[in-house]
């Protein structure tokens, strides 16, 4: 075989420390805000909900932050995970462009997300927590928390997006095997649900409501958020430092970096470290976010302080936003339904640092059957996505006559999704429709701030 497809580390290249790009864009312009006194948030009103190693990490200018020796020996479980060389689909396309993806549907739970459960479950158990509660969007987050909970010794209960819980009973019986309590969101077990309960289909921002409101009711009791906040993409850097190293091994660097975006983690998992070299270096990659048509935060929202939950209990934080209260309609990628994203990937985007397009669910499908047919692997319906991006890139640069280098995040796989493929295969799956009217609606609702610049 003269060709590589497969670019491995071994366990000893796990890296020791995150890539904080905090570090690099300097202290935020507009800072999150407490949701009552609306003034600058401090590590004391968050400490009800995260230990105190995490509330550092959200505001540290530090530009690494080490990984504890702990979570490096649950990471060898599954990482470093394998950089490929898309070859079969680049010949499918006929493209002169070199497409490689991450993959990160080898953890146990299937994709990237245990990389920050699995952090976030050590902090906590460190500082003597005993529970930990989530929301779940798919599922994959909550089993990615229900797994490093049972790693830690942790209780785990998860609030599960009610149109997921109903997709996917396989999501919650893998919760369950790892030890959590799942319910289906809106609950009649919170204030919370209680009130979002004609929102049948549920949403993240309402999960996310019931899960804070369990964790604010008790001592022993913390909330873990999968996406968004500061800490949860630093941890998600161990993606983009590995597939740098991977990428040199290959003696490559890429032109494009393309992620698709729920609330921004994965995304900046793999784009940061590539960003910092941007920033510092002056390289001249381009980075795309991927997000869906039917909940296009970064391309139609706006940018302006918004809670990160429906209810409005989060703290206020400046991000492009549907409208807190905005319910997406139910796409197959449940974990791409959240109003808003993270501020950094935000303030990336405003910036002109980051480009963010929007797919059609029909179009990803389409995109994840052919990446299927070419490379084997059945990608979910989040990342495909960011497949859909990186085949119109692959093809721009045939028409082009470019040998452009493209690098995606393969952020998990979607054997629990088959449920929609089957619905795509028959034809059956359509282009859920968002409503304009309805976000402004949910815009007029948003509270009262200072406005962005
Ligand atoms: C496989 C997969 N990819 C991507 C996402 C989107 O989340 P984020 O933008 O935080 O990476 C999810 C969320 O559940 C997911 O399960």
């Amino acid at each position: 075989m003269s060709e590589r497809t497969k670019f491995e580390l071994p366990e000893s290249e796990i890296p020791t420390a995150w890539v904080n790009l905090g570090a690099d864009l300097g202290p935020p312009p507009h800072p999150p805000l407490h949701p009552g006194t609306k003034e600058p948030l401090t590590p004391d009103d968050l400490a009800p909900l995260f230990p105190m190693a995490l509330i550092e990490q959200e505001m540290s200018a530090e530009p690494e932050i080490e990984i504890p020796e702990e979570v490096r020996e649950i990471y060898a479980l599954w990482r470093p995970t394998p950089l490929f060389r898309a070859r079969r689909l680049e010949k499918a396309l006929d493209t002169p462009a070199h497409i490689y993806y991450k993959y990160e549907g080898v953890s146990p739970a299937g994709s990237h997300k245990p990389n920050t459960a699995v952090a976030q479950a050590y902090y906590n158990k460190a500082e003597g927590i005993r529970k930990l509660t989530t929301e779940t969007g798919a599922g994959q987050w909550g089993s990615s928390l229900a797994l490093a909970c049972q790693m830690f010794g942790l209780e785990c209960e998860v609030f599960m997006v009610g149109v997921s819980y109903d997709q996917k009973p396989y999501r919650r019986a893998m919760m369950e095997t790892w030890g959590a309590t799942v319910h289906r969101s809106p609950s009649n077990l919170t204030e919370a649900g209680r009130s979002q309960a004609s929102h049948e289909s549920g949403s993240l921002g309402i999960a996310i409501s019931e899960a804070v409101e369990l964790a604010l009711a008790a001592d022993d009791t913390h909330y873990s958020l999968g996406s968004v906040l500061g800490h949860v993409c630093l941890h998600q850097t161990v993606i983009g430092a590995e597939a740098i190293r991977q990428l040199e091994l290959a003696g490559e660097y890429p032109d494009v970096v393309i992620g698709c975006v729920g609330g921004g983690a994965n995304f900046a998992g793999i784009a940061y470290p590539f960003i910092r070299h941007k920033l510092r270096e002056g390289k001249s990659t381009r980075f795309i976010a991927a997000e869906p048509a039917a909940c296009p935060t970064l391309t139609r929202g706006v940018y302006a302080y918004d809670f990160g939950d429906t209810v409005g209990m989060t703290p206020l934080m400046p991000m492009y936003t549907l409208g807190h209260d905005f319910v997406p309609p139910p796409v197959h990628a449940g974990g791409l339904r959240y109003h808003g994203d993270a501020p950094s990937l935000c303030a990336l985007v405003k910036e002109g640092v980051v480009e963010a397009t929007a797919v059609h669910q029909t179009k990803a499908f389409e995109a994840a059957v052919q990446f299927a047919r070419a490379e084997g692997i059945i990608p979910g319906p989040e990342p495909s996505h960011a497949i859909r991006v990186a085949i119109d890139e692959a093809l721009a640069a045939k028409e082009a006559g470019e040998e452009r280098v493209i690098l995606f995040n393969l952020s998990g796989h979607g054997h629990f999704d088959m449920a929609a493929y089957d619905a795509y295969l028959r034809g059956e799956l359509t282009d859920l429709e968002f409503s304009e009217e309805e976000m402004q609606a949910a815009l007029a609702r948003l509270p009262e701030a200072p406005a962005l610049t």
